[in-house]
């Protein structure tokens, strides 16, 4: 939808007059390399997208937050005395648990209507809850306290925080940091290389040179909520704590080599937790060769560590299944495929493509008719233009 029809749309839910609306947007975000590391104090290296969540926004006079999405006809209201009692909701505890979040953060938090306008699909491992998050965190703020965007300027990396908060307490999805950093702070054509221990980071150029990112969604919907994500990560701190007996200075997998690791993994005697602690230990290392290979221009390096990293996340993490593992078996048999592998949390959702320009429609038309005929529904395929982290956007009518 464009300004016009978003406004529209609004007063058509909320009535009254466009005169104090604002629109703010936040991106999903596709994971090149670093899956499962961030929990474990390690690295990542996503980037931002340009499918986005987009809030068209506007205060009230009272304590209630009203929320809509565009599609789904269903509006929640809520008092904003007592956020804690929407957790339950299927649509719109995200934005409550943002909102309770910022709260206790300190935050001003006015009434408000707001109307959301997905464009990430939901539930595919591209981040689309961060990206309502992050809007949602931005638009409160703001209209919190009208400084924001005129004398002040919003803490991103808070929001991004504030908003990784809600997903623990309010979702109960004990998720790392990479989704709301990187939908937060994202930057147009850069990826983040992101050390989740402190939160340092640098904006790495893409620049592919005759390739492009090309994602594959295999339509399988699922939800972190389910457990296991929850569960890889207690392997993991299970993993540490083992090993501590040998380290006890580390607070993180992270803080471990890969010949620390080679030298003592005999303490792992519960083969699972190997296997958990391997795949995090080699995926670090590999986010570090990753951003050494792009900033060379080693587009064959990095094609070959996706490759790694895809087949550490199926065969230690045990988090792909058949329809990713499908999508990223029928990519590597294209030609001008340089490395496929999931993204995201897995369980379903999406694979990252490193594929030649002349090949990308070879690519989707192949692997998206062998994905069918193997799993008996279509795959969908968009090629990833890199976008800009949350923000307000100017109304130009
Ligand atoms: C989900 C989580 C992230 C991260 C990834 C796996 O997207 O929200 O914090 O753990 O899974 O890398």
């Amino acid at each position: 939808m464009n300004q016009e029809e978003l406004i529209q749309s609004f007063l058509g839910y909320f009535g009254g007059s466009s005169e104090q609306i604002r629109i703010f947007t936040s991106p999903g975000r596709v994971n090149l390399i670093g899956e499962h590391t961030d929990y474990n104090g390690g690295f990542v290296f996503p980037a931002a997208l340009t499918l986005a969540t987009t809030v068209v926004a506007r205060p009230r006079n009272d304590n209630k937050i009203r929320l809509i999405a565009s599609d789904l006809e269903i509006m929640v209201e809520a008092e904003l005395d007592d956020l804690s009692k929407y957790k339950d909701l299927k649509w719109g505890n995200y934005q409550l648990g943002v909102a309770d979040e910022l709260k206790k953060a300190g935050y001003v938090i006015k009434g408000c209507d707001l109307m959301y306008d997905d464009k990430v699909p939901l539930g595919s491992g591209l981040s689309s809850s961060a990206a309502i998050e992050v809007a949602t965190a931005i638009a409160l703020v703001s209209l919190g306290d009208e400084a924001y965007g005129k004398t002040k300027k919003i803490d991103m990396v808070q929001m991004a925080l504030i908003a990784q908060k809600a997903e623990h307490n309010y979702v109960g999805v004990k998720c790392g940091i990479m989704d709301q950093f990187a939908s937060a702070m994202g930057k147009k054509n850069h990826a983040i290389f992101l050390d989740c221990k402190d939160l340092s980071y640098e904006l790495v150029p893409i620049n592919l040179d005759g390739y492009s990112l090309v994602i594959g969604n295999t339509n399988k919907k699922r939800s972190l909520g389910e457990g296991k994500y929850n569960e890889r990560r207690a392997q993991c701190e299970e993993g540490l704590s083992i090993l501590r007996k040998k380290f006890p200075e580390a607070a993180f997998l992270r803080d471990l080599s890969v010949s620390d690791y080679e030298e003592h993994k005999g303490m792992l005697t519960y083969d699972t937790i190997r296997k958990r602690v391997e795949h995090v230990i080699y995926e670090n290392q590999r986010v570090i060769d990753s951003v050494k290979a792009l900033k060379e221009g080693n587009l064959k390096v990095f094609g070959e560590l996706m490759n790694q990293s895809h087949d550490s996340l199926r065969d230690l993490y045990e988090v792909t299944g058949i329809e990713l593992d499908t999508l990223v078996d029928e990519a590597r048999k294209i030609e001008g495929v340089l490395g496929a592998r999931m993204t995201g949390a897995g369980f379903g959702g999406c694979t990252v493509n490193l594929v030649a320009d002349k090949a990308i429609d070879q690519f989707i038309k192949k692997v998206g008719k062998a994905y069918k005929e193997k799993i008996g529904y279509e795959a969908s395929f968009y090629i990833s233009d890199i976008g800009d982290g949350g923000r307000e956007v100017e109304i130009t009518l």
